[in-house]
């Protein structure tokens, strides 16, 4: 690793919580959506405590990029009684179509607590909550429609804030705020930075390439031999050289025959986020 420290988006996270702690008190339940390829780092760590309280649905979005064999141990993982997960594509609409059932199925108690109260048609409202660029949009897009039917203004509803209607009883509040990723450990933010959720431009893009190497070298290289046309031995080399050999095998050279491994480390990194060298998983539980 590089050992880039990788500095991002700055704090705000105080005028963030007490927006999403006002709405808290709105909503029924809070859907969180993280990257299924790096579930730990595309979290925002104060989240949890944010909505310690709160039945949770946790997105893991974009889990077609991802290792299906590691999404189904997050799956397991961070399953709990109060906290629903589920793998989803917000692309294609993959896994959405379980959304309003699993919501429905966990907070069958409160449905019946508004039964039993004589509100049997209060809709149940879910803030979906989110660091940029992990979907969030797409999700809510697909569940509203294009028309994206949004919620009257009623009384008690934080003005400026979003609310859509999904069907079946169900409304999403678009998260009040920004919800900032937090990377004081520059690994999370090496990890946001090799899926494209921190831009190119803050960063050395053949550092992160190498480092990305590195990485794909001890967990996924096969899946690097295949796409690049390597042999056997090719683990044992350094990233830089590594990433040379796949410049050359891609005929990326430059005046003097030399490799032009800024080319090269732009395509690894454009191919891992587009999937094409395979579905990857960054983060294990
Ligand atoms: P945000 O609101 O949380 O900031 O995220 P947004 O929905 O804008 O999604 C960020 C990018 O991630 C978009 O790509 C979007 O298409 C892509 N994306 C979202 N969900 C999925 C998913 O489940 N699978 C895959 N493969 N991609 C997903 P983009 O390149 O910024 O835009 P575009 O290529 O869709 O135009």
């Amino acid at each position: 690793m590089s050992g880039q420290n990788i500095q991002w988006f700055p704090g705000h996270m105080a005028k963030t919580r007490r927006l999403i702690g006002e709405s808290l008190k709105l909503v029924d339940a809070a859907a969180e959506i993280i990257d299924a390829r790096i579930p730990v780092s595309s979290r925002n760590p104060e989240l949890a405590g944010i909505v310690a309280h709160m039945p949770k649905l946790i997105l893991l979005n974009k889990c077609d990029m991802a290792d299906e064999s590691v999404t189904k141990a997050w799956l397991e993982a961070l399953s709990k009684e109060d906290t629903a997960v589920l793998p989803v594509d917000c692309r294609s609409g993959r896994g959405l179509n379980r959304f309003l059932p699993e919501t429905r199925r966990l907070l069958a108690s409160r449905l019946a607590r508004y039964r039993e109260k004589g509100m049997a048609g209060r809709s149940l409202r879910v803030m979906v909550v989110g660091i940029p660029n992990v979907g969030k949009s797409s999700f809510i897009n697909r569940m509203a429609g294009t028309g994206k039917a949004k919620v009257a203004n009623r009384p008690g509803v934080t003005r400026g804030n979003q609310w859509f209607t999904i069907g079946q009883g169900v409304e999403l509040l678009d998260t009040p705020g920004v919800l900032w990723p937090k990377f004081d450990d520059p690994v999370v933010g090496e990890r946001l930075a090799f899926t494209g959720a921190i831009k190119d431009t803050v960063v050395d893009i053949e550092a992160l390439a190498c480092d990305l190497l590195d990485v794909l070298k001890a967990s996924y290289f096969v899946l690097l031999q295949n796409r690049y046309r390597l042999n056997d031995g090719d683990c044992e080399l350094p990233s830089y050289a590594l990433l040379e050999k796949i410049g050359m095998c891609r005929g990326m050279r430059i005046a003097g025959g030399e490799v032009d491994t800024e080319r090269a480390a732009a395509m690894v990194l454009e191919e891992f986020r587009n999937c094409k060298i395979g579905r990857i998983s960054l983060e294990r539980p």
